[in-house]
């Protein structure tokens, strides 16, 4: 067995403080994921034989052209989508082969998604997009609206949230988009493109936010073609042709 296999590494024993440095259980760990769509002269291969670990508590930027398979990956990540071949080990359960019931389960429990284009419910007041994820989770009300309130303090929209998205610039727009994501205190952030319809000074406040959901210990995963973007986070790994290039 290689220590790639152990689901944590070098772990070391502090006796003076009693506890286990450099603990870091491995969060996502992909192997040899393939997606296919189509078939016959249709068929697009959008991941080849995908091998990847993430720890829990990195940040991780991908990047590679658009159509190198960066989408088709973070919805295998984030269980919107099955892999064709191979397994993925989310927080050390194999979720390859899960019935869609229990991959959404998994979505509404341990997940946040944030995307380029806010996904936001227009009719929707910020407080209400944000309380829907919590709908199904068996909370009252009140304790609906209190966790909601808290998620948009967080992103530093406390005075904005009975303003619908209309009524909200594109930045604010994210945060709330943002502060859904993490109303259910999910272990995984994914961020396919999230600055991509920003502009730079907001594009900055907006890194500024998942840097301190970062600091945390939630885990962040974000698509990018910007490489300044990427330089926030700890980590870039590349994509050409459904297959990493790069892996810093
Ligand atoms: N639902 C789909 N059906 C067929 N082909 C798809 C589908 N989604 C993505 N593709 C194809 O898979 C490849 C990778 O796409 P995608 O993961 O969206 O790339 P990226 O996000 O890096 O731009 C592309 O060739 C794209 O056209
Ligand atoms: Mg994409």
């Amino acid at each position: 067995m290689t220590s790639d296999s152990l689901s944590l590494t070098k772990d070391t024993f502090d006796h003076q403080s009693n506890k286990i440095n450099n603990y870091h259980p491995i969060i996502i760990r992909l192997e040899e994921i393939s997606k296919v769509y189509g078939s016959g002269n249709a068929t697009v291969h959008a991941l080849k034989n995908v091998s990847l670990t993430i720890e829990k508590g990195e940040s991780c930027a991908i990047m590679g052209a658009s159509g190198s398979g960066k989408s088709t990956l973070m919805n295998i990540i984030g269980c919107l989508d099955r892999p064709t071949s191979g397994r993925y080990y989310f927080d050390n359960l194999d979720v390859s082969g899960l019935p869609e019931t229990e991959l959404a389960a998994i979505r509404n429990s341990k997940l946040g998604f944030v995307f380029q284009q806010f996904h936001l419910l227009p009719q929707m007041s910020a407080l209400e997009n944000v309380i829907l994820p919590l709908i199904y989770g068996g909370i009252s009300a009140p304790a609906r609206r209190d966790r909601a309130t808290i998620a948009l303090e967080k992103v530093g929209l406390g005075n904005r949230l009975n303003n619908k998205p209309n009524q909200l610039s594109g930045g604010q727009q994210q945060r709330v988009a943002i502060a859904r994501a993490i109303v259910n205190n999910p272990l995984l952030l994914l961020a396919d493109e999230p600055t991509g319809a920003l502009d730079s000074q907001t594009t900055q406040e907006i890194l500024g936010i998942f840097q301190e959901l970062n600091d945390t210990g939630i885990t962040l995963v974000m698509v990018t073609h910007e490489s300044e973007v990427a330089r926030h986070c700890q980590r870039t790994i590349w994509f050409r042709d459904g297959q990493i290039t790069h892996n810093s």
